[in-house]
């Protein structure tokens, strides 16, 4: 069963504490954190003190998922601030090998996103280096897009890879998902499902995180 990880992107920003406090007493099994700094991706989001501000309303492990530009001058302040896993982009300009080497010097989780464009083999160099792979499946920079679907195989390609390196990390997926896409994603192999719309724009939170941690339940 995939773990599910609610963007607070969707949340209520006017009253994010009792928001981010909300989702996981919901049932969340992380907090996901969308990091834009309005270069890498045109929207700006939110910074290190937010998380810093964020940190005591919630015992769950964050993810700063950052889509910025030199994402090593910053990984510090994050990981300062409370984040437990930090995912840089492999589009993002920079010597990936020293940030990622970097977020494992401050004790952190380092997990590597790749965008809707990018061939996930570009990843594979780094798999020995990472704890987590994130494929994005929407363009980043803005909550509430369509899933795209074509992303899908790269979760089984990546899987393949993994096993072929003996290796064993979790696959995160982002963008767009819904109960219907997170089915589709969890299917093919997704073990965390990022969610923002469909969880904080619910009707019922637990609901929404409980429908998206039965998705894949029936296989095959
Ligand atoms: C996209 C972000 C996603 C997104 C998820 O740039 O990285 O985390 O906000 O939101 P929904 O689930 O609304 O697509
Ligand atoms: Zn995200």
């Amino acid at each position: 069963m995939p773990q599910v990880a609610p963007s607070i992107l969707a949340a209520d920003f006017s009253r994010l504490g009792e928001e981010v406090r909300r989702v996981s007493e919901a049932g969340a099994d992380y907090i996901h954190v969308d990091v834009m700094d309005g270069f890498f991706v045109p929207n700006i989001t939110i910074g290190p003190s937010m998380v810093r501000s964020l940190r005591p309303y919630s015992k769950l492990p964050f993810i700063s998922h950052l889509m910025i530009t030199h994402p090593e001058n910053h990984v510090k302040a994050f990981a300062e601030g409370g984040s437990d896993i930090i995912e840089v982009h492999i589009e993002a300009e920079q010597d990936l090998r020293r940030t990622l080497r970097l977020i494992h010097d401050l004790g952190k989780k380092a997990g590597l996103a790749v965008n809707p464009p990018t061939p996930v083999e570009k990843a594979f160099p780094y798999l020995g280096e990472v704890d987590m792979l994130l494929v994005m499946s929407v363009n980043p920079g803005f909550g509430g897009q369509k899933f795209i679907q074509d992303v899908l195989p790269k979760i089984g390609l990546a899987k393949a890879e993994m096993a072929r390196l003996g290796i064993r990390i979790p696959v995160e997926i982002d963008g767009g998902i819904t109960v219907e896409t997170g089915e589709l994603a969890a299917r093919a192999g997704a073990d965390i499902l990022a969610a923002g719309t469909s969880v904080f724009r619910a009707p019922d939170m637990r609901e929404a995180i409980e429908a998206l941690r039965a998705c894949g339940a029936s296989k095959g």
